[in-house]
């Protein structure tokens, strides 16, 4: 019974990974398998990657985007970029961050109470939520297979975007609209990286593909900031669930123990 049962598991997983490969190409939108820190049962996020992309985030996207879902205190908060409390002081001073104030009707300074801004470009979306609303890996045809394996590809997508402009460009309506792979047309968005944009602390070299690396990791961050602890709480209630299953398979034997010895002394008739 058992054997069978774990004969019947081996060649399902089998016959899912050979389509999931067979199927994996096609689709108009090319979307980067980036490997990812955070990514798998395991995955933890990078703390350097997550400060290196607040800083992408800081001073290349904030210019049009925004975080109005994000209070700027969590960027201190366990499994986040681990800014001290103190730093996210001095974030909000350099940057001058500031609030509008209902009560006061009127800008202010920001405290780590307050939330990022919201977009400075009317027709740039908030990115607070950018990789949970994005899949990078669907299909093939509806069956969620891509995605089992990949995962949903919401920071493969954001850093691929990145990455993946064709260069050509169009007018249309008197906007200029940029060519993206990943995007799978042409959008609004002029490629917003170039090697060097920004000049990182820790000597990591500012790469497009780095930048956009960083950010992708940051900003999955602010979709899910307690992807850790999910994780870790997954794992235990796997765990704790397993110890059960062997628990109770034994309860079961001894339970019908007396019951199956009686039945092999009568043969049914
Ligand atoms: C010059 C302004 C500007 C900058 C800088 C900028 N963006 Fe954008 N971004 C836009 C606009 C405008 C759109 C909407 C484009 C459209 O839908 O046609 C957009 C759209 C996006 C989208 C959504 C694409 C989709 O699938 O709909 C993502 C993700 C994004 N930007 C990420 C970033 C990141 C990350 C950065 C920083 C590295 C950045 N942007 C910098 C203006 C900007």
């Amino acid at each position: 019974m058992l054997r069978k049962l774990i004969v019947n598991t081996a060649l399902a997983a089998t016959l899912a990974l050979s389509s999931g490969v067979a199927f994996a190409a096609g689709g108009e939108r090319y979307v980067e398998n980036y490997a990812f820190a955070h990514e798998g049962p395991f995955g933890r996020f990078d703390q350097t990657q997550l400060q290196r992309g607040l800083q992408v985030y800081t001073q290349v996207c904030a210019a049009c985007h925004g975080l109005r879902y994000v209070p700027l205190r969590t960027l201190s908060d366990e499994g986040g970029p681990g800014l001290s409390e103190d730093e996210v002081r001095a974030y909000i001073e350099q940057n001058y961050i500031e609030v509008y104030d209902a009560e006061l009707q009127d800008w202010r300074a920001a405290t780590p109470n307050d939330h990022f801004p919201g977009s400075a470009m009317s027709n740039a979306p908030d990115l607070s939520l950018m990789t949970k609303a994005r899949a990078g890996f669907t299909g093939p045809y509806g069956l969620a297979l891509n995605p089992l394996f990949k995962g949903m590809g919401g920071s493969e997508y954001v850093a691929s975007l990145l990455t993946h402009y064709t260069g050509s460009e169009k007018e249309e309506f008197g906007a200029i609209l940029y060519g993206n792979e990943t995007y799978g047309g042409y959008f609004a968005m002029s490629p917003p990286l170039w090697d060097g944009a920004v000049e990182y602390g820790d000597g990591t070299e500012a790469t497009v593909e780095q930048m956009a690396l960083d950010v992708a990791s940051f900003l999955t961050w602010t979709a899910e900031p307690k992807l850790m602890a999910r994780k870790q709480m997954g794992f235990t209630a796997i765990l704790m669930l397993g110890l059960l299953a062997v628990m109770l398979y034994l309860t079961n034997k001894r339970i019908w123990a007396p019951v199956k010895s009686r039945a092999k002394g009568y043969p049914a008739e």
